[in-house]
């Protein structure tokens, strides 16, 4: 393990002269709430160990107070880099002075933050949620087009991790799209924290609510497809055919999810790419190298619905 001098206090754009050994990276995961986490956490300690990188694994177990307990710890030990997917986008700005003032630089990665300081971390490197959230608004524009020659229906809404940067934004997406159709509504909207159990539960109380009563068509928007999973246990358990009753969106793009559109209980979901590990230790050897690196790199995204999942499932399951 070593350190390296950043040349800016704050870490702009150009990081640090390395010094020749072995890196050492600190990740402060956020948890393990969902599959794509699972694949996120795969791909994260697989390519450091293919690269012979030193990397230090935390799980915060979806708690921030751990995940800044991880981050102290990182900087205390004197690592190169930190990575750093923030399970919530606000209170930040703190750890992350005292990690630039450290000299550690800071990769966001999969999750941004709230602050009007951008030099607190060097790069992210994720994905576009708001664009995500605009994927499967698009998405289901078109699917009711479609089926039904005009764009109405009652949208439930099955919402990620209050305050995180990909409930937030999924959110803001959806409904820039949905601003353009009026008779196609949000009618309830409730956090079920990015997990199978919690979406279940989330929807067994929207089963028994007057909204879904009263709903003519009903359409399921998950910020994730475990909790789309969790929401056709629900259904099937209240003697609801998700596939033929409602039009099921989720997020991720998780094989379980095309399996569940290839088997007709689900319509779309809209791909979020978990597999980060290359590009992110392409940027940390970038920044011990000295390079100039990018402030924000996009991962690139589709959208699978029934038309493909069936035949691609085979190929997802070698993914995630
Ligand atoms: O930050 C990415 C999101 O976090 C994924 O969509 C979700 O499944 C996970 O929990």
């Amino acid at each position: 393990m070593r350190k390296f001098a950043l040349v800016l206090a704050a870490f702009a754009m150009t990081a640090a002269v390395a010094v020749a050994g072995e890196i050492t990276v600190g990740f402060a995961q956020l948890g393990a709430e969902s599959m794509w986490r699972t694949a996120n956490t795969d791909s994260i300690k697989g390519e450091a160990e293919k690269r012979g990188i030193n990397l230090i694994f935390s799980d915060a177990q979806q708690k921030q107070e751990n995940q800044i307990r991880s981050v102290r710890s990182f900087i205390a030990q004197g690592v190169d880099v930190i990575g750093l997917p923030p399970v919530v986008n606000s209170g930040w700005e703190p750890v992350l002075r005292e990690a630039q003032e450290a000299g550690v630089p800071v990769i966001l990665a999969d999750r941004t933050v709230d602050t009007s300081d951008d030099s607190l971390y060097i790069s992210f490197i994720g994905s576009n949620f708001i664009q995500e959230g605009e994927n499967a608004g698009n998405w289901l524009v078109r699917e009711l087009k479609g089926r039904y020659g005009d764009v109405s229906g009652e949208v439930f809404e099955l919402v990620g991790t209050v305050g995180a940067a990909p409930a937030i934004d999924r959110k803001k997406g959806f409904e820039n799209i949905l601003a353009n159709y009026p008779d196609l509504k949000i009618v309830k909207s409730q956090s079920g924290d990015f997990t199978r159990a919690k979406g279940k539960e989330v929807m067994e109380a929207y089963i028994k609510s007057p909204e879904w009563t009263a709903a003519k068509r009903k359409i399921i928007f998950g910020h994730n497809d475990d909790m789309v999973l969790g929401a056709i246990q629900a259904l099937e358990e209240a003697g609801v055919n998700p596939g033929k009753e409602c039009i099921l969106i989720g997020v991720d793009g998780i094989a379980d999810a095309f399996e569940a559109i290839a088997q007709g209980k689900m319509h779309c979901t809209v791909e979020c790419n978990p597999l980060i590990g290359p590009q992110f230790y392409d940027m940390v050897e970038a920044i011990v190298a000295g390079k100039e690196i990018p402030k924000i790199v996009y991962s690139i995204e589709g959208t699978y619905d029934y038309y493909c999942a069936e035949a691609l499932l085979p190929w997802r399951r070698t993914l995630y």
